[in-house]
C-alpha cells in the first residue's frame, strides 16, 4: 500500500500495475456522480447521512433494499437481519477470522482453512498475535502453450477440529480464478461435515460488481457467509463492506462494529441505496463493468503473449477480478528480486511469494509468479508489460 501511495503521489511517475484500485470507468463514474447530486438535492438526506450515526449493522434503508434485491434477483432466502455493513471487506475479514479462529476453550488455536493458495494478500496479517491460517496447495493444470489454471486439490484437504472456517476468494485474487459451482458445492459439503461456515469472498462479484467472466450461480444458505464490497464497483474510497450470514453471526459482527467504530460509515450505503432499490447496480455490473474488464483482460493477454515471445510465461486463465497472474517456470531469480528490478525501471507489480498465507512448506512455484493489474492506464500497462518481458528475459539469460 505504501508503494502504491508513493507511486500515486510521489514526484516520479510509476507504471502502476501492482495495486488493487479498480478502473475508473467513465459511464460508472457518471452514475456515481449523478447519485451524489441526487442525494444532495433529496430533502434532508445529506444532513441525515452526515449528521446521524447509523445502527451498528448499518443503514436500515440500505439493508432493507439490499435484502429485497438479493432475495428477488439471486433467490437468497434472507431478510435485512442477515446483513451487516462494515468499513470495507478488509474489516469484514478481520472480524470474521477472529470470530472463527484464534484461541478457543477446546483447541489450542483454531485456524481458517484456505483450500487453495495463492490467495488474497490482505488475509496474511489479519491475525492478531498468531498465524490464523492452514493452506492447501492447488493442482496445476496446464492449458495449451501459454495458459494454466489452479484447481482445488480435494484429495489433499484435511479437516480437523482445529479448523474454524473455510474461506476462499471467488473470483480469486491474485489469480482471477473462479472456482466452479461444483467446487463450491463440494467445499460447502466439507464445511457442513465439520460444522463450520464457508466464507466466500466475493469482492469482485457475483452478484456485484460482476467481474466474473464464466456464468456462475452463487448460492447462499445459513452455513455460508458471503462478503461483498462496494470497492471494485469503483468506490474503494467510501470503505463499504457487506456481510451476509446467519442472524447469530450478524449479531456478532454488529457487536464488533459497535466496539470498533460505534457504527459503520453511512456514505457508501447512502450513495448507492437508489441503485439497489431499482436494481440498476446489477444491470450496471452485467452490462458495463463486466464487459469492460473482460475486454481489457483479453487485450492485456494479447500484449503479454506478444511481448513474452518464446519466454516460458504462462498466464493463469483469466476468469474474473482485475489481475493477471503470470508464471515463469524455473525463473532463475525470485519474484521478489524481479519485483525490485522492475521497481527500479518504474514498473510496480506484486511479487507472487506474498500470496501464500498459511503455506509454511517451501514451494518454488510461489517465487516464480507475479501479479499484474490490468485495471489502470492502458498505456502504462502496455509499456509495463514490455519492461517486464525485458527483465524476465534478462533473468533467464543470467
Ligand atoms: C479478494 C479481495 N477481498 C477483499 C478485498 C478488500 O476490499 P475492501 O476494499 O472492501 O476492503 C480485496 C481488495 O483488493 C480483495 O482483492
Amino acid at each position: 500500500m505504501e508503494d502504491i501511495d508513493t507511486a500515486l503521489t510521489g514526484p516520479n511517475p510509476m507504471m502502476l500495475l501492482g495495486g488493487g484500485n479498480p478502473a475508473k470507468i467513465p459511464a460508472v463514474q457518471q452514475r456515481f456522480r449523478d447519485a451524489m447530486l441526487a442525494l444532495l438535492e433529496d430533502g434532508q438526506r445529506f444532513e441525515q447521512m452526515t449528521g446521524n450515526y447509523d445502527g451498528a449493522r448499518g443503514n436500515s434503508r440500505f439493508l432493507r433494499a439490499l435484502a429485497k434485491m438479493l432475495k428477488d434477483q439471486c433467490g437468497w432466502a434472507i431478510t435485512p437481519e442477515n446483513i451487516a455493513i462494515t468499513n470495507g471487506s478488509q474489516t469484514s475479514f478481520y472480524v470474521l477470522f477472529h470470530l472463527f479462529a484464534g484461541p478457543s476453550a477446546d483447541t489450542s488455536g483454531r485456524k481458517i482453512l484456505l483450500p487453495m493458495v495463492p490467495e488474497y494478500i490482505g488475509y496474511t496479517d489479519v491475525g492478531i498475535g498468531e498465524d490464523l491460517f492452514r493452506a492447501q496447495k492447488p493442482l496445476i493444470e496446464t492449458l495449451g502453450d501459454h495458459e494454466f489454471k489452479y484447481r482445488i486439490d480435494f484429495d489433499a484437504i484435511k479437516l480437523s477440529p482445529e479448523i474454524g472456517a473455510i474461506a476462499i476468494s471467488r473470483p480469486g485474487n491474485p489469480t482471477g480464478n473462479v472456482s466452479s459451482d461444483d467446487e463450491i458445492r463440494r467445499l460447502r459439503g466439507l464445511a457442513k461435515e465439520s460444522n463450520v461456515p464457508l466464507i466466500l469472498d466475493c469482492a469482485y462479484g457475483d452478484p456485484f460488481p460482476g467481474i466474473v467472466f464464466p456464468e456462475i450461480a452463487t448460492e447462499w444458505d445459513k452455513d455460508t457467509i458471503i462478503c461483498l464490497s462496494l470497492s471494485k464497483l469503483g468506490l474503494p474510497g467510501v470503505r463499504t463492506g457487506i456481510i451476509i450470514a446467519d442472524k447469530e453471526i450478524i449479531q456478532a459482527v454488529s457487536g464488533a462494529n459497535a466496539i470498533m467504530s460505534l457504527a459503520p460509515a453511512s456514505f457508501g450505503p447512502s450513495l448507492v441505496t437508489h441503485m439497489v432499490e431499482d436494481g440498476s447496480i446489477l444491470d450496471m455490473s452485467r452490462t458495463v463493468i463486466r464487459p469492460y474488464y473482460e475486454n481489457k483482460s483479453a487485450l492485456a493477454q494479447d500484449w503479454i503473449r506478444e511481448a513474452m515471445g518464446s519466454l516460458p510465461c504462462r498466464i493463469h486463465r483469466s476468469e474474473g477480478a482485475i489481475f493477471l497472474w503470470l508464471w515463469f517456470e524455473a525463473l532463475p531469480i525470485t519474484s521478489e528480486e524481479l519485483y525490485q528490478r522492475l521497481k527500479t525501471r518504474g514498473v510496480l507489480v506484486v511479487a507472487g511469494e506474498h500470496f501464500f498465507p498459511g503455506l509454511n512448506a517451501p514451494w518454488v512455484h510461489r517465487q516464480e509468479c507475479i501479479r499484474v493489474s490490468y485495471a489502470l492506464n492502458p498505456d502504462h500497462l502496455q509499456r509495463g508489460i514490455k519492461i517486464i518481458a525485458e527483465e524476465v528475459a534478462r533473468a533467464y539469460a543470467g
